[in-house]
């Protein structure tokens, strides 16, 4: 069991749309009960009543086109009310976070996906997270057709599933190349693996630091 007095983490899950983030999140979340963690887990865009209501904008397709700069301040805003009111208290308090998608999701779709730049993202992240950071971020990398054939059977397509096929391409590519920058904190696991595969790859990585 972990020691009360060691740092809680800040873990957010990323990838394209279809990976598998719900699934390998239950898995975490269950290997850090029985690791007797105290955690939290929570999403973004959202995890606030307020940044729910923007989630609710962002992913929403309306005859109105959202700019791409609209779209990015509606983010690092959902995103700051997060941190306020949900991430930075539980840090505090000595309970891990466990986040669907973070700051990398940004870059990968509104830098990488939406071709804004990465300078712009990096200063709103200045402002609006200070230091914070995610500790751990696991990467689920798959094909986006593959990926995107799977949200498809889920039902209706947000604002963001609509997209074309190189969108996403573009997506992945950005979160590739913001694992490699940052191989430290980036965990690029394959998801086309068998998912008994997939968990044991997050198992053991999680096992060295619980
Ligand atoms: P999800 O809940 O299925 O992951 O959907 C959230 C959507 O929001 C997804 O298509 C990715 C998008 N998104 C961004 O474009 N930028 C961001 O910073 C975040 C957190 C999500």
């Amino acid at each position: 069991m972990i020691s009360s007095t060691a740092k809680a983490r800040f873990i957010t899950i990323e990838g394209v749309e279809g990976v598998g983030k719900t699934t390998n999140i239950q898995f975490i979340t269950a290997q850090l009960e029985k690791a007797r963690i105290p955690f939290i887990v929570t999403r973004e865009p959202g995890g606030t009543p307020v940044a729910e209501l923007i989630r609710q904008l962002l992913l929403t397709k309306r005859d109105e086109h959202i700019c791409e700069l609209t779209e990015l301040l509606l983010i690092f805003a959902a995103r700051a009310q997060h941190i306020h009111h949900v991430i930075a208290p539980a840090l505090r308090e000595g309970k891990w976070v466990v986040c669907d998608r973070f700051t990398d999701a940004t870059y990968a779709y509104q830098g990488g996906g939406r071709g804004l730049s990465m300078e712009k993202i990096a200063a709103l992240e200045t402002m609006v997270q200070g230091e914070l950071r995610p500790d751990i971020t696991y990467i689920l990398d798959l094909a986006p057709d593959i990926g995107l054939h799977r949200a498809r059977q889920r039902g209706e397509l947000d604002r963001f599933e609509q997209e074309k096929i190189e969108f996403f391409n573009r997506v992945r590519a950005a979160y590739l190349a913001r694992a490699s920058r940052d191989p430290e904190r980036c965990v690029v696991i394959d998801a086309g693996m068998a998912l008994v595969a997939v968990q044991s790859a997050i198992r053991s990585h999680l096992d060295v630091i619980l």
